[in-house]
């Protein structure tokens, strides 16, 4: 029921913004002058949020854009409403509508809605993940030197130096890097074996929540440093054995904080 729902508002959020997406300009910036926001973001977080709070009112909220709200039913919806912000300015097509549904502190559904690019991934706590409806699996384990390694960066000065310095390490131990500019996408390309692994530092619950969701359902480990869950100060994301590898290559780099 809770997946019902997400997935009609996700889809309903999306030919929104798919709608608008000609001609968005940039409508305030947050962090840094990069960090922007468009009327997009706002209004399909909005709308995101009638549909949701209006046929479930007990319900806690965190947006991206909306920012938090305390709830009565254990029920808290995490938001982000486009995922790959910089992409939609520029027309690109990776952006994609995120939904997660939480009971008792627990993901239990989620929908990454990438309606640019046909793509809509669904999963529940123990019901699997699927694309357009056909179930995913993601593919066995590579060695970390033969691995398509998904990044991305924040949009902070001083956490973009730190990650640069990561990435140097990185990228001479891996096949290549991909910096899609969609951190939703990136874990729901990993569900389907279009990347082998993904990190990165300083993305919130509303990136990740739905897609981890996705990509923990088609077998990927989706993880911290040293046996923590996924969170702000690092997400880690690959099958098995590759998961172990590049945790190893990434715990000694130190985090972002400290650069
Ligand atoms: C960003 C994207 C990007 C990631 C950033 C996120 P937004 O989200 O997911 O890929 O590298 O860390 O903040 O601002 O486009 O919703
Ligand atoms: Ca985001
Ligand atoms: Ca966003
Ligand atoms: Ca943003």
């Amino acid at each position: 029921e809770l997946l019902e729902l997400a997935l009609a508002a996700a889809l309903e959020a999306g030919r929104l913004a798919a709608d608008g997406q000609a001609g968005i300009r940039v409508l305030d910036t947050k962090s840094s002058p990069t960090d922007v926001v468009t009327a997009m973001d706002r209004a399909a977080e909005e709308q995101i949020r009638r549909r949701l709070l209006g046929a479930r009112p007990g319900d806690a909220w965190l947006g991206e854009e909306g920012g938090e709200e305390a709830g009565t039913s254990g029920v808290r919806w995490i938001v982000d409403p486009i995922d790959g912000t910089v992409n939609y300015l520029y027309g690109r097509r990776e952006w994609a509508v995120s939904i997660a549904a939480e009971v008792d502190g627990e993901i239990v559904a989620g929908v990454v809605a990438a309606p640019a690019l046909g793509e809509t991934f669904t999963a529940t706590r123990g019901g699997g993940a699927s694309v357009n409806g056909e179930p995913l699996r993601a593919p066995g384990a590579v060695a970390l030197d033969m691995a398509l390694v998904g990044t991305g960066f924040g949009y902070e000065a001083r956490r973009r130096a730190h990650q640069a310095a990561v990435l140097a390490t990185v990228l001479p131990r891996v096949r290549d890097i991909r910096r899609v500019g969609a951190a939703a996408l990136d874990l729901c390309d990993l569900a389907r074996g279009r990347i082998n692994g993904y990190y990165e530092r300083g993305t919130n619950a509303w990136d990740w929540g739905a897609a981890a969701l996705v990509a923990a359902e088609a077998g990927v480990r989706v993880g911290g440093l040293r046996g923590a869950g996924p969170g702000s100060d690092l997400v880690i994301a690959a099958v098995p054995g590759l998961f172990e590898e590049l945790h190893d290559l990434l715990e000694p780099l130190g985090a972002d904080t400290d650069g």
